[in-house]
This record gives C-alpha cells, structure tokens and sequence, in this order.
C-alpha cells in the first residue's frame, strides 16, 4: 500500500475498497452539518461505490487513517469537460466529524495537492460557503486565495446560499508552454 504522508498518527494513502463504509459515513455526516455541500438527503452505498470508480487514476481520492481508523477524505474531481481546463481540477475534503479541528484536514489537503502536482494538474479550484469557518480557515493558512462569490446561488432547506470561489496555482502551471 502506498502512503502518501505520514506523520504522528496520521497516514495518508489512496481510497481502497475496504475504506467505502468509512468514506460514505464521513461524507453523510458532511450533508447532514449543512456547511460543506447542498446536497441534503444521504447518500447510499451504491453512491459511494460509483464516486470510487470514477475516482481511479488522474482523479485521486486520499484518506487520512488514524489508529487504523479512516478520519477524513479527499478528493479531486473534475472541474470541466473541456480541453483547455484540463490542468484545472476541483476538490473536495471531508473529516470525520470526531476528528474536525485535530490536525486532520492540513496534511490531507496538502497531500492532495502534490498528488495533484503528480497528475499535471496547474490549479485546484473549489466552490465553498462564507460561513464554513473551519473550510475557511483550511483554505486560506493553505494559499487558497477568494476569486469571489456568487450571491444567493444555491437553494437548501429553502433558503438561498452564497457560493465562494476559491483557487490555488500549483506552482507549475507558471511555466507551462503550450
Ligand atoms: C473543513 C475541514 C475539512 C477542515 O479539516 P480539519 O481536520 O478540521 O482541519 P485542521 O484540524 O487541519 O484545521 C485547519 C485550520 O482550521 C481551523 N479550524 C478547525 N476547525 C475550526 C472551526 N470549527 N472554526 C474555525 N477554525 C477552525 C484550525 O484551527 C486550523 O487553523 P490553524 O492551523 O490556524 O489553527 C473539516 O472541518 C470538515 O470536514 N468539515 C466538514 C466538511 C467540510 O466543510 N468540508 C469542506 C467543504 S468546502
């Protein structure tokens, strides 16, 4: 098994089969806090089971494991169809909810960016709420700087959500010829 990082407690590696259960717990509990994403229902296995095999390859799911236990995920996931956006991915990341403010979502989502810098990616974009403190915090101390905000862009629960952009340049993309 390949571990990406591994520090303390903490390792990193690739989402294997075994870790879906986890994974899918995690991501429920993310759509049941209301502050990561607008979904609102929880999702079943078969969903898991889908996200997993199309995250195979250039588009790389991570998990955080602790004490053998899986504490967060991280994936990047494709920004657009279009040739041209190729070297764009966007991303997601999940911590167990135990687990949130413990140091689990720093080296999780810089490991996700050197595997990103692995696959050529030049820039990770990501769409996330204002009012997502601890997503907020994670970004910014990571060099995640805010593009803007579309107002009032999402629905949930029947109220309108602000949506904020936010990218980070890889470092390579600076001298990409093309
Ligand atoms: C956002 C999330 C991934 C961050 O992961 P984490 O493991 O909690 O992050 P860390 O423990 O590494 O902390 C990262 C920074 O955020 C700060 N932080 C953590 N929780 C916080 C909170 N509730 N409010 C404010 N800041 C918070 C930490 O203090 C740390 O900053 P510091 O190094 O300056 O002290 C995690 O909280 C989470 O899974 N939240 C629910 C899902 C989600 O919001 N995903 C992002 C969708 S855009």
């Amino acid at each position: 098994m390949q571990k990406i990082h591994s520090e303390a407690s903490l390792c990193i590696r690739f989402v294997q089969a075994k870790d879906l259960e986890a994974v899918l717990h995690i991501y429920n509990q993310g759509i049941a806090d209301r502050i990561a994403t607008l979904e609102t229902e929880a999702k079943p296995f078969s969903y898991i089971e889908d996200w997993f095999n199309s995250h195979q390859g250039r588009y790389a799911a991570l998990a955080a494991e602790r004490h053998g236990e899986i504490v967060g995920w991280a994936a990047l996931n494709p920004y657009s169809q279009r040739c041209a956006y190729d070297g764009v991915a966007d991303l997601s990341i999940y911590v167990r909810r135990e687990h949130r403010g413990t140091g689990v979502g720093t080296p999780l989502l810089s490991a996700l960016e050197e595997q990103a810098r692995r696959q050529d990616f030049r820039k990770i974009v990501l769409f996330t709420f204002p009012f997502n403190e601890a997503g907020q915090r994670l970004y910014r101390k990571s060099g995640y700087r805010i593009v803007g905000t579309f107002e009032k862009q999402g629905v949930q629960d029947g109220r309108e959500i602000d949506v904020m952009i936010m990218e980070k340049r890889l470092g390579s993309g600076e001298d990409v010829q093309v």
